[in-house]
């Protein structure tokens, strides 16, 4: 059913997203406008003497960003010293200088091109025994808590609504964990480790409550593709099914888009159904 509240102050139906969202031109203009307000967050938070605690992701969504931060660093004298970064997500198991570790993904696309510290560089561990994952997945959640919680939090987002590797039916109070990977996000990396068969059916990810602790929320999301999951997580309900919906709840969570991806949404895709209302 279609939302209709009005916006008493503009006479304007009000946006049927519940998510704050801007929409660029492609993804290149939209990572460089992410990338600007890392780099300010990280020279507001040397001003000041203290770290810069960013969350960070892995896919294919976040390699221009990353590739605008190395630019920064090389040729704008952007210093990542005082940041503390804690991926996402790791498959289980995984060793880190395997092709499709995410360590050695953020080592080539930002660790080893910019200035920060090695030893402030988190990854969840893939290589560990089954049985040291729980109390090493609540170290990872008590280090992030030790240093305030994470600043921003960059995220892409699955086909199937997945944040990080929490997928449907993850729960919005769910904590850092070893997660079995849906069908669906195994068929779409199948092609990374030659074959489904090959491909990790677990992973351990940052869970759903850390992700919704952090301070600011980035979400990123480019290509057609994207355009009914971003539409289901920005306009409909909340719902464990769709985890990135969980962000409706976020008071200081953002959707950055490229065209193609905000094609659903309904003030692109059926513009009529927000226009002014006329008294
Ligand atoms: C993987 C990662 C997610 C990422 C998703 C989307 O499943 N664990 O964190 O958001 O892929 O990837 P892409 O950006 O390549 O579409």
């Amino acid at each position: 059913m279609l939302k209709s509240s009005i916006d008493k102050a503009t006479g304007f139906e009000k946006r049927f997203e519940n998510i704050g969202t801007v929409v660029y031109a492609d993804s290149t203009s939209a990572s460089k406008s992410i990338a600007e307000e890392i780099a300010s967050l990280i020279k507001v938070k040397q001003s000041q003497r203290q770290p810069c605690i960013l969350g960070l992701a892995t896919g294919s969504s976040p390699k221009g960003l990353y590739a605008e931060l190395v630019r920064l660093h090389k040729e704008e004298g952007l210093s990542f010293k005082n940041v503390i970064s804690f991926n996402l997500d790791e498959y289980y198991p995984m060793e880190p200088d395997s092709v499709n570790s995410y360590v050695r993904f953020m080592q080539e696309q930002l660790f080893n091109h910019v200035d920060i510290l090695p030893e402030n560089c988190f990854v969840p561990d893939g290589t560990l025994p089954k049985d040291k994952i729980r109390e090493y997945c609540s170290d990872y959640e008590a280090k992030i808590e030790a240093l305030g919680g994470i600043d921003l939090q960059i995220l892409g987002i699955g086909g199937n609504g997945h944040i990080g590797f929490n997928e449907s039916g993850s729960l919005q109070n769910s904590k850092t964990r070893l997660v079995a990977l849906d069908h669906i996000t195994r068929v779409a990396a199948s092609g990374d480790f030659s074959g489904l068969e090959n491909t990790p059916r677990t992973a351990i990810t940052l869970g759903v409550k850390k992700i919704m602790e952090a301070k600011r929320v980035i979400l990123m999301a480019w290509g057609e593709s994207k355009s009914n999951i971003i539409k289901a997580s920005v306009e409909d309900t909340v719902t464990s099914h769709v985890p990135a919906s969980y962000l409706q709840e976020h008071d200081n969570a953002t959707f950055v888009l490229d065209q193609a991806a905000a094609s659903k949404l309904t003030r692109i895709n059926t513009p009529w159904l927000v226009e002014k209302i006329v008294w």
